[in-house]
């Protein structure tokens, strides 16, 4: 049985914070899970598992296979997988898509980028029985069209516009809204304007719970570190030494010795 629902979840606003990490794999989601509330099976896992410079060329297929990877991994927790870039650029298309995650796979909810004007897509999926997720504020899959990825909420009518994605969204019949890259206090009156939680990613701490890409946590990806991620562990240092360590090891003949040998 899954240890929170999309009841449980909603019962969360101004509760205790969510906890939300990105999971790619079933390795990763069995560790994280532990802790997590909810993993999120992200399109970035096109960069950081992938390589690629940004989200948007990762396939349904592709995240269908790591949907039911983390699902594997992590049975009993809530799972929210990610439309991919051109998965949702109709009604029709979005709602197969949709379907197709929970044929293939047991995701409980699906991830979809966009304000207002995604609206009517959304309210077209969950009254079709889809649970979803928004996610407002900076949009990686708008990134070549905007030219970069750009902080929103600097000024008032960014902020105004926010609450006004945030509260179509959630007429729509999203149950949970993540907001990237917006000015902390903009995030916190975007939060005080809905009654869903607001799960926060770069968006301060007056928010309904926090989101990090689970490789940023971990200090594993070393491209590039968001001014917004704090680094739990430096992962890479760790993995460079004990490979490090093994590669020793197996020159001089020290491994395997006599402990490990049948
Ligand atoms: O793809 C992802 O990991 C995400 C988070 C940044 C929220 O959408």
């Amino acid at each position: 049985m899954k240890k929170l629902t999309i009841g449980t979840i909603k019962r969360r606003k101004n509760e205790t914070p969510l906890v939300m990490i990105t999971a790619y794999d079933a390795l990763f989601a069995r560790l994280l899970s532990q802790s997590a509330d909810i993993l999120l099976v992200g399109d970035s896992l096109n960069m950081s598992f992938g390589g690629n410079l940004d989200t948007l060329s990762i396939t349904m297929d592709q995240m269908i296979y790591h949907t039911n990877a983390v699902c594997n991994g992590a049975q009993d927790t809530f799972i929210i997988t990610d439309m991919p870039f051109g998965s949702y650029t109709d009604e029709k298309i979005a709602l197969d898509n949709a379907i197709r995650v929970y044929r293939e796979t047991s995701a409980d909810a699906i991830k979809i980028e966009g304000g207002a004007d995604k609206a009517s897509l959304i309210h077209h999926l969950t009254s079709n029985g889809i649970a979803v997720c928004g996610h407002i504020g900076l949009l990686p899959q708008a990134v070549r069209a905007e030219g970069g990825y750009k902080v929103k909420g600097k000024t008032e009518e960014e902020a105004l516009s926010l609450i006004a994605d945030a509260q179509a969204i959630e007429k729509a019949g999203a149950f949970i809204i993540v907001i990237e890259g917006v000015k902390a206090d903009v995030a916190t009156r975007v939060a005080q304007s809905v009654s869903i939680p607001l799960i926060g990613i770069g968006a301060g701490n007056g928010v309904d719970g926090q989101v990090l890409v689970f490789s940023d946590m971990l200090g594993l990806y070393e491209p590039f570190v968001p001014k917004f991620v704090k680094q739990y562990m430096n992962g890479a240092k760790k993995v460079k030494e004990a490979a490090n360590a093994y590669k020793i090891e197996v020159q001089n003949r020290e491994f395997p010795n006599e402990n490990y040998i049948y």
